[in-house]
This record gives C-alpha cells, sequence and structure tokens, in this order.
C-alpha cells in the first residue's frame, strides 16, 4: 500500500508525522524551561587548568561558590572530566545560604549550603546535615561522596546483620554490583559513585542539551525508554518557592516487582520505580496475598473515597504530601498516585530518614502541622 501513496499524500503524511513527532518531543523535553546551562564558558570550564601560572580547579572536600560568586576552597585541585574547573559537588554547592546562585544568566541551583541547613531549600532537600558526621547526623539522608563518609548506621562497613547491607531494601542479588554506598570514592561500573550514583554521567548527565527525561534521572544503559518523567516547576526554580510553582512526578498503579535487573523502568518511568532501583523490595513487598500493606504502598493510586476523599492535590497541592501521576503533564485527580516522594526528599533533608517532616511529633491530635501522614489520611489528625 505504502508505495502506491501520491507523492502529494506522502507530503501529508510526513508532515503529520512531524507534527507527531514535535508534539512527543516537545511533550517530552520538559526540562526545557531551565536546562540547558547558560552563561560564558569559563566560568565553569577551564582548558589548561592554569591560569597566571595558578592551578584553577576548585574541587574535593569544601570546594563551593561563595559570597563573592568566586569558586573557592577544596583540597583537591586535579583536572576534571570535561575540562571542569570543579565537580558535580562544588559546582552544587554554596558557603552562603542561597540555593540557587545567580551570575549573570547562569543560575546554579545549590543542593548543598556548606555553613547551614538552607531556609529555602530545593525540591531534594539538601545534603547540609548529613556532612557534619557522626551517626546521629548521617540519619538525616543519604551519604554522599564528597560530602560526608560512610554512614554510620547503615554501611557496608558499619554495624549491622549480615544480609541487612545496605541500601535498605535492596534486592541482595545486586547490592554488590551497584551501590552498597554512595559515600565511596572513584567509578563503579556504572562510571562514578556519589551524585553520578543517582544522576548516573555516562547515561543522563547532559547539562548542555535539554534532555527528555526528567533531572538528569535515567537507569544504566542507553535504551531511550529507561528514564524518568517528570515536568520540572515551571517558575525554573526547582520548588525553591513550592507555593509559586512545584514539580510533577510521574506515577504507575503497580504492585509488581520492581528491580534494575528487568528494566522495569523503560515501562514505567516512575520516581518510585527509580528509588526501588536500590530499594527494591519497600516496593515490591508492599503487598502480601491480600489486602494486607507489609510495606507502606507507593505507585498505587491514592483513593478518592474515606478519609483520602480529604485530599485532593490538584485543587489544594501541598508539598508536604505531593502525589505523582499517571500523566505528570496532566494531572487529575483520579490519576494520583503515592510515592516514595510522597513522604521522602530525594537527597536528604532536615529531618530523620530524609523526611519532609519531622515523624517524631506526628501523634493524632498533636498540634504538629507539618504532619505530612495526615495530609492523606485526613481523619488520624
Ligand atoms: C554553568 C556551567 C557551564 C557553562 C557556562 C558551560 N559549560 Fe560546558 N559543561 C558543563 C558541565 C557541568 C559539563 C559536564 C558534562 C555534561 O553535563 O555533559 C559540560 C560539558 C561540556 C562539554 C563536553 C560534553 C558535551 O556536551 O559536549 C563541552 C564540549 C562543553 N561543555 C563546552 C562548553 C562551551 C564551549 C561553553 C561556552 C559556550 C560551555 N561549555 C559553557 C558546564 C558548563
Ligand atoms: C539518591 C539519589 C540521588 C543522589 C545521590 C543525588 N541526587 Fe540529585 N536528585 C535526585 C532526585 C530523585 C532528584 C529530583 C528531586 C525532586 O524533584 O523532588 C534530584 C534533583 C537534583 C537537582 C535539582 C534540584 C532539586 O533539589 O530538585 C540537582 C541540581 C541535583 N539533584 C544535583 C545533585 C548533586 C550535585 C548530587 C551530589 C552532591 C546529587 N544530586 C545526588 C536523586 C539523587
Ligand atoms: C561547573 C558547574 C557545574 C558542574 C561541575 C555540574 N553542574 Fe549540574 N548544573 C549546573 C547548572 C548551572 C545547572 C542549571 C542548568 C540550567 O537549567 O540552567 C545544573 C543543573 C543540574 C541538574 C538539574 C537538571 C535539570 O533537569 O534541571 C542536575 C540533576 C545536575 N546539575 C547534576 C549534576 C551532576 C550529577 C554533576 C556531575 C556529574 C554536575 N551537575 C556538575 C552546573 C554544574
Ligand atoms: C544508587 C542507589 C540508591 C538510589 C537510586 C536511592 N538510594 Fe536511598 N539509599 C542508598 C544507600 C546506599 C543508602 C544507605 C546509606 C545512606 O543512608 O547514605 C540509602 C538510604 C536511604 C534512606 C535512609 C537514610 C538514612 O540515613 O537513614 C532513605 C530514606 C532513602 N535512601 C530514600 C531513597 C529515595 C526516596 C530514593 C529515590 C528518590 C532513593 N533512596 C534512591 C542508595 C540509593
Ligand atoms: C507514607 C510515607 C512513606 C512512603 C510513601 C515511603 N516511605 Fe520510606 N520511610 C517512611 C518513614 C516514616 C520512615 C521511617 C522508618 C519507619 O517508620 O518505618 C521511612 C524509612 C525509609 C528508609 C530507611 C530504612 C532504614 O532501615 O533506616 C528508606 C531506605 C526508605 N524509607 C525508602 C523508601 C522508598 C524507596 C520508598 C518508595 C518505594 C519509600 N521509602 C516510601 C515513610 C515513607
Ligand atoms: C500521599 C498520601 C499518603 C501519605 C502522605 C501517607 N499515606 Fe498511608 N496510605 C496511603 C494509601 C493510599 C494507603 C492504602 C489505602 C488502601 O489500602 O486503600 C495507605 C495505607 C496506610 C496504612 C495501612 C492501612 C491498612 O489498612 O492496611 C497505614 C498504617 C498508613 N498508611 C500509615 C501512614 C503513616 C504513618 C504516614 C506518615 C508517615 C502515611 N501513612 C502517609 C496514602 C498515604
Amino acid at each position: 500500500m505504502r508505495s502506491t501513496l501520491s507523492l502529494a499524500s506522502k507530503r501529508l503524511l510526513g508532515l503529520i508525522l512531524f507534527f507527531i513527532t514535535s508534539t512527543f518531543v516537545l511533550f517530552y523535553s520538559p526540562a526545557e524551561a531551565v536546562l540547558p546551562v547558560k552563561g560564558q564558558c569559563s566560568l565553569c570550564h577551564t582548558m589548561h587548568n592554569s591560569q597566571n601560572g595558578s592551578t584553577m580547579v576548585y574541587a574535593g572536600t569544601g570546594a563551593s561558590w561563595n559570597g563573592s560568586d568566586q569558586l573557592a576552597g577544596g583540597t583537591d585541585n586535579s583536572p576534571q572530566p570535561s575540562l571542569l574547573n570543579t565537580s558535580c559537588v562544588g559546582c552544587h554547592s554554596s558557603d552562603s545560604g542561597s540555593t540557587i546562585v545567580t551570575i549573570g544568566v547562569t543560575r546554579i541551583p545549590i543542593v548543598y549550603n556548606t555553613g547551614g541547613y538552607p531556609a529555602n531549600p530545593l525540591a531534594g532537600g539538601n545534603f547540609y546535615n548529613v556532612s557534619r558526621g557522626g551517626s546521629e547526623n548521617d540519619k538525616y539522608g543519604h551519604n554522599v561522596h564528597g560530602i560526608s563518609g560512610e554512614d554510620a548506621n547503615i554501611s557496608p562497613s558499619g554495624p549491622g546483620a549480615p544480609g541487612t547491607l545496605p541500601p535498605p531494601g535492596v534486592n541482595p542479588t545486586c547490592m554488590q554490583q551497584c551501590h552498597g554506598t554512595l559515600a565511596a570514592g572513584g567509578a563503579t561500573f556504572f562510571g562514578g559513585n556519589g551524585c553520578e550514583g543517582c544522576h548516573l554521567r555516562n547515561y543522563g548527565v547532559r547539562h548542555h542539551q535539554s534532555p527528555s527525561w526528567y533531572r538528569f534521572l535515567r537507569g544504566h544503559s542507553f535504551n531511550t525508554l529507561r528514564r524518568v518523567d517528570g515536568v520540572p516547576d515551571p517558575t525554573g526554580n526547582y520548588e525553591q518557592n513550592p507555593g509559586a510553582g512545584h514539580n510533577e512526578y510521574k506515577g504507575v498503579d503497580d504492585a509488581t516487582t520492581y528491580t534494575y535487573g528487568d528494566g522495569s523502568l523503560n515501562a514505567t518511568q516512575s520516581i518510585t520505580d527509580f528509588c526501588s532501583g536500590c530499594h527494591a523490595n519497600f516496593h515490591e513487598e508492599m503487598d502480601g496475598a491480600s489486602s494486607t500493606w507489609l510495606r507502606h504502598p507507593s505507585d498505587m493510586l491514592l483513593p478518592e473515597t474515606g478519609e483520602f476523599a480529604g485530599y485532593d492535590p490538584t485543587a489544594s497541592y501541598n508539598n508536604l504530601a505531593p502525589v505523582a501521576y499517571l500523566n505528570p503533564a496532566a494531572p487529575v485527580r483520579s490519576e494520583a498516585v503515592v510515592m516514595c516522594l510522597s513522604c521522602h526528599r530525594a537527597h536528604a533533608s532536615n529531618y530523620q530518614d530524609s523526611l519532609r517532616w519531622d515523624y517524631l511529633t506526628c501523634s493524632p491530635g498533636s498540634a504538629n502541622p507539618n504532619c505530612g501522614c495526615f495530609v492523606c489520611h485526613s481523619d488520624k489528625d
């Protein structure tokens, strides 16, 4: 049939295909609002790691943007990949309280404020607390290379009975291969550790593009489907002020097994599936044979009845307990999904277990207005 199409109808078909493709590209390029990086090459790159005879790289512990918008500190001044003048950690750190460092047209999102927990952290939270060291501070979230040592409570070399190795909930068959810790230096099988344990440099990190995936989050393969989808805060401020604009996340209604090995991310593109790449059992062991929950549900539709009828996140968004959607580009209440980030911050937070709020003060009738459990379980307060 195809060969009998006239030239005109072929052109028409081409035009239609073009529109479908460009709509697809537009739809799946949500990061376009903020990426690619802008500004002078010299702000971020150094051609020879030398200027007036001095090294130009500021990396290693303590490297950050200072109050005068200069890179400073850090004990490692060895050349970096892509002729960069600093590391992932260095460029995304500040020694002031600001969480978006603005230098001319360049805007750098800050995930680690070296001087204290910032007043306006970005969506992922902030790594400040885990930088302080010690078993108490390690509880605030992910310990990553360049910011903290291994978690004193949950690390391959720390305490914990055999078989309870990190990450908590890990599928034991892949623990050795993937990320027993994000705090070790050097490369892993997949090209990096620390930040790059999640934002895989080889597969996901593309500062000079508008990649068709969310926040440089992908699985470890070049399969274009193995990505996380989402719609970034349209203000371009990474939820620095969630009231003004917020992210939308991709979720699915699926209680089956998620592991990196079976490439389930290819099918789901969900943020919960991404977390499950390392914390697999927290999703796959949610549900017993009946409707009894063994682990709190994630990637499950938020019912519209009972106590859940009290929360419509499309009408009154609440940053204490955000939800994902089957289609994050067109959120509707009936497609709202509980996800890992309904309760957690991705990086680390000001509360233990990287939670979005202080769980230790969550109790019925308590005066804690910031307990996320009550946002969904509206009749338990
Ligand atoms: C705000 C910081 C920033 C600025 C400004 C910047 N870059 Fe980059 N560039 C990066 C980062 C970070 C990478 C790391 C690798 C990646 O994300 O692909 C990179 C990677 C690269 C790469 C290798 C990867 C690729 O995409 O080809 C080249 C080449 C490059 N930059 C050239 C430039 C040039 C030329 C300029 C000036 C027009 C410039 N950069 C401005 C941050 C910057
Ligand atoms: C445990 C996995 C993980 C690690 C480790 C990690 N990230 Fe992220 N990062 C994420 C996720 C997931 C998001 C999206 C958070 C959201 O939208 O709620 C994100 C978001 C971001 C953002 C956008 C700002 C924000 O807060 O949403 C930046 C910038 C970033 N990460 C940089 C880094 C850097 C630099 C490091 C290392 C210091 C790092 N990340 C380590 C998972 C990780
Ligand atoms: C020299 C500075 C520099 C370095 C080094 C750097 N980044 Fe970035 N990064 C930026 C800037 C600037 C942006 C914001 C780009 C924009 O939207 O304008 C950014 C954005 C991001 C984002 C958010 C992407 C999104 O979708 O909005 C993530 C995640 C991130 N970087 C992770 C990393 C990781 C991981 C590394 C190391 C492999 C790294 N960065 C190295 C400057 C840097
Ligand atoms: C690349 C592997 C990896 C991914 C992906 C990952 N984590 Fe983790 N996570 C770890 C490791 C390793 C630990 C234990 C060491 C630590 O706490 O730093 C951990 C610990 C945690 C902790 C406990 C923190 C503490 O110190 O008590 C929470 C909560 C957590 N992760 C949530 C998440 C969420 C939510 C996501 C998805 C946004 C996620 N993780 C994605 C590897 C990962
Ligand atoms: C309904 C809220 C909620 C959701 C959804 C949720 N968590 Fe948690 N998570 C918690 C709380 C609260 C804790 C503190 C420990 C506890 O009470 O079980 C915790 C603890 C953790 C820990 C630390 C466990 C340890 O041994 O220290 C990890 C890791 C973690 N969660 C990962 C995840 C991942 C991955 C997902 C998504 C599959 C997820 N969480 C979904 C509330 C939640
Ligand atoms: C984003 C919404 C949301 C948040 C936030 C949330 N939950 Fe849930 N929770 C749910 C949903 C949905 C279910 C499953 C209800 C069902 O089975 O129909 C559930 C189930 C439960 C159950 C099991 C109930 C049963 O019948 O087996 C408990 C217990 C629970 N949640 C406690 C908590 C606690 C404690 C917190 C805070 C740490 C919390 N939840 C935060 C949505 C949420």
